[in-house]
């Protein structure tokens, strides 16, 4: 927080300043905290987590990744999977999935964008070497009632009690 403070400090002297290209860096300053103040408010997994905590995924083997999920059409799939995550993953992935103190995000692009293929694939596999258990154990059908459930989630976890949310139009 101490060094927004300082961010903020330093935007107010620059936007003082009428001098050329100040007021340019201005708002530079003013786009950083604010992205900043963003990523704050958001889940804690942009804090605990490198940009390549999905690479895993990319690596699922073009077999895996055409699998279709025969759970697709089945809304109970989603239900069953809700109470699978809860049991299983929320202590690290938190209750809403939106990244916890362990595990990051699985509102994140990387995992929405990836097919339910490799969602599956990769819990079957696991990332052992990065903390992810490997979930082979569960049946079959409850990890593709898990794939269900987080392709079923939205990009965006609705922030619970955080009124410090910046607008964003
Ligand atoms: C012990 C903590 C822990 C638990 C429990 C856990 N995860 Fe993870 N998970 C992680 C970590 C750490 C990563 C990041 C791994 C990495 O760096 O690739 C991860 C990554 C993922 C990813 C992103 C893929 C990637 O490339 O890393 C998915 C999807 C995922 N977990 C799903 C689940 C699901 C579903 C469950 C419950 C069945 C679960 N996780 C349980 C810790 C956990």
């Amino acid at each position: 927080m101490r060094t927004l403070m300082t961010i903020k400090t330093l935007a107010k002297v620059c936007a003082q300043s009428s001098a050329g290209k100040w007021p340019a860096i201005a708002i530079a300053v003013l786009v950083i905290m604010a992205s900043s103040h963003r990523a704050i408010a958001q889940s804690s997994d942009a804090r605990h987590f490198s940009k390549d905590v999905y690479a895993e995924l990319s690596k699922a083997p073009k077999k895996a990744v055409a699998r279709r999920n025969p759970l697709a059409e089945d809304p109970d799939a989603v239900i069953a999977g809700g109470k699978l995550f809860e049991q299983h993953c929320a202590e690290c992935h938190g209750d809403m999935a939106d990244g916890g103190k362990k595990g990051p995000s699985l509102r994140a692009d990387q995992v929405q964008q990836s097919t339910p293929g490799a969602l599956f694939w990769l819990l079957t596999n696991g990332v052992v070497r990065r903390g992810m258990p490997v979930w082979s154990k569960l049946p079959e059908p409850q990890r593709w009632q898990l794939v269900s459930y987080i392709k079923s989630l939205s990009p965006a976890a609705q922030p619970s009690s955080n009124s410090d949310k910046p607008a964003h139009p």
